[in-house]
């Protein structure tokens, strides 16, 4: 017995790092799970790995008609979606304003803003009608502070996404829709095989773990739907912005961390 036993969880960017290890909590705990991103064969494998029943549904969340098209199947499979994930997200190298291309700007701007858009109007006429729902989504800490590191269309989005989650709150949470937006520090996924400047082994080694990420939404889904966590973040420990900050102040670089 879990406690998403019958729930019904869409997880976007489901193929790898926090939405793969996502599925996998959610699935753990009972919840049927729709898998969606880009690549059909990353869906399947997470899917095969999993226990309860799943349902993979490729699809580019940037594009509304695949959008919709999934949640049609969802609601004529299942009767009912409870759980959005929508963690899909993506980035360039060429990130900086010096380099940074304006399809490339559109394209991390519509990957990571518009399409918790379309996910989101796609699933609320659902959990509208069933007064019930929680929206999750992925932003970064990129969504709150403004740095160099993830380049100026990847933070603005995620601003964006942070604001679009507070105003569903407003609008939707009399509806008994509760959403959450996550604000992750570095975390040890393919994503960061973006990074203009490659992030070591051992570095990624001691950053927040998909897990970790995973674990967080896995609590959130469990909780009684009075509760509404509207934004959170979660930091690794080993924080390399703080450490950059010691730097910057002169002091000295404190020994790694005791454990891996
Ligand atoms: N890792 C970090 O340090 C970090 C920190 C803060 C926030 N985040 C956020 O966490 C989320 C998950 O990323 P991750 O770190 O787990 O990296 P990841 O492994 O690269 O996951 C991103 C996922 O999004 C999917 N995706 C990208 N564009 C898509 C599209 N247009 N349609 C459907 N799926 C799409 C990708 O699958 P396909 O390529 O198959 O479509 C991939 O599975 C992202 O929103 C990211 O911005 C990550």
């Amino acid at each position: 017995m879990g406690e998403l036993d019958g729930k019904v969880a869409w997880v976007t960017g489901a193929g790898s790092g926090i939405g793969a290890a996502t599925a996998r909590a959610l699935a753990r705990e009972g919840a049927t799970i729709v898998l969606s991103g880009r690549r059909p064969a990353a869906l399947q494998e997470v899917a095969s790995g999993l226990a309860g029943p799943t349902l993979v549904a490729p699809c580019d969340v940037t594009r509304p008609a695949e959008v919709e098209r999934v949640v049609a199947d969802v609601r004529a499979r299942f009767g009912r979606l409870d759980i959005l994930v929508a963690n899909a997200g993506t980035n360039v190298a060429r990130r900086d304003w010096a380099q940074l291309a304006p399809a490339d700007a559109e394209a991390v701007i519509a990957g990571n803003l518009t399409q918790a858009f379309h996910c989101a109007l796609a699933v609320l006429p659902i959990m509208r009608a069933q007064r019930d729902g929680l929206v999750v989504f992925t932003a970064s800490i990129a969504g709150r502070l403004v740095g160099l590191l993830s380049g100026p269309a990847y933070t603005a989005a995620k601003h964006g996404l942070v604001a679009a989650g507070h105003a569903l709150n407003i609008q939707e949470g009399v509806n008994g829709i509760r959403t959450s937006v996550i604000l992750p520090g570095e975390v040890a996924t393919p994503i960061l095989d973006k990074r203009p400047i490659p992030v070591p082994a051992e570095e990624r080694a001691r950053m927040l773990q998909p897990e970790d990420v995973a674990e967080l939404v896995r609590w959130l889904a469990c909780l009684h739907p009075r509760v509404t966590l509207p934004e959170i973040w979660i930091t690794p420990t080993w924080n390399r912005a703080h450490l950059a900050e010691l730097e910057r102040a002169g002091l000295p670089r404190p020994a790694a961390p005791p454990w891996e």
